[in-house]
């Protein structure tokens, strides 16, 4: 077997019978990522488990006793980091998750299969969620189409719905963080954001893939919230 250039034994797939190159690929990436083999140490259900780690570290989001919504929360790893981080399973704070896809129960975590682009899904975010959100979260990422300027403006679709979600389901000071993709087409999205928070950045964790244009918009001082 190769060595990388980190050192690290390179796992290589053969093609072949039913196998596609694109599934080879997808499998030989998923065999030499360091952080799939972390997750699977740590016990976190996806490697995306390292972004919000990375994150919260080092802008410290999730405290103990908050409440949070985790929007396209499967497989769970950020769930799982947010239960742990505000203490939701000693039965502080609170963690509301949602995804069109199931997800297997989590202790702490608040869960339900539901697509968060219908009109009654912040209804019923809302109420699970019993109140109002010190954080709301977003690792959704549209389906493709394929082609490229259908994709951006679904994705600016996807992020801009839940920023409108977060204005309304945010305490004062609260925070917004959301999945999105270097694109320039979510300008009026950032100029929004802008308004409504007191500072606004773009994150791109060392977990996200570097080939990738993934990259987290982070919104934190929510100016809005207080009751009327
Ligand atoms: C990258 S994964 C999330 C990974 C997750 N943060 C974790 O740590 O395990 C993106 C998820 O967004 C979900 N998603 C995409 N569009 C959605 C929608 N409209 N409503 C709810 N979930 C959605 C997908 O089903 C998928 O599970």
């Amino acid at each position: 077997m190769a060595k990388d250039t980190t050192g690290r034994l390179h796992v290589q797939v053969k093609t072949g019978g039913k196998r596609k190159l694109s599934s080879k690929l997808w499998l030989e990436r998923q065999l030499n990522d360091p952080y799939v083999a972390k997750a699977k140490a740590a016990g976190y259900r996806s490697r995306a488990a390292f972004k919000l780690l990375e994150m919260d570290d080092k802008f410290r989001l999730l405290k103990p006793g908050m409440a949070v919504v985790d929007l396209g929360a499967a497989p769970g790893g950020w769930s799982q980091i947010a239960a742990k981080r505000v203490g939701s399973l000693e039965g502080k704070g609170k963690v509301v998750a949602i995804d069109l896809l199931e997800m297997p129960e989590i202790p702490g975590v608040d869960f339900a299969q539901l697509d968060f682009m219908d009109n009654d899904a912040p209804e019923k975010l809302t109420a699970m969620l019993g109140g109002k959100a010190d954080v709301v979260m977003s690792d959704m990422a549209a389906n493709t189409t394929g082609h490229r300027k259908t994709d951006q403006l679904r994705i600016v679709g996807l992020v801009e719905t839940a920023a409108a979600f977060a204005c309304d389901v945010l305490k004062p000071s609260g925070t917004f963080l959301a999945k999105t993709f270097q694109s320039g087409a979510d300008a009026e999205l950032l100029a929004q954001l802008k308004r409504d928070f007191a500072t606004v950045r773009h994150v791109k964790p060392a977990a996200s893939r570097q080939d990738s244009s993934e990259r987290y918009v982070l919104a934190t001082g929510f100016r809005g919230g207080a009751e009327e």
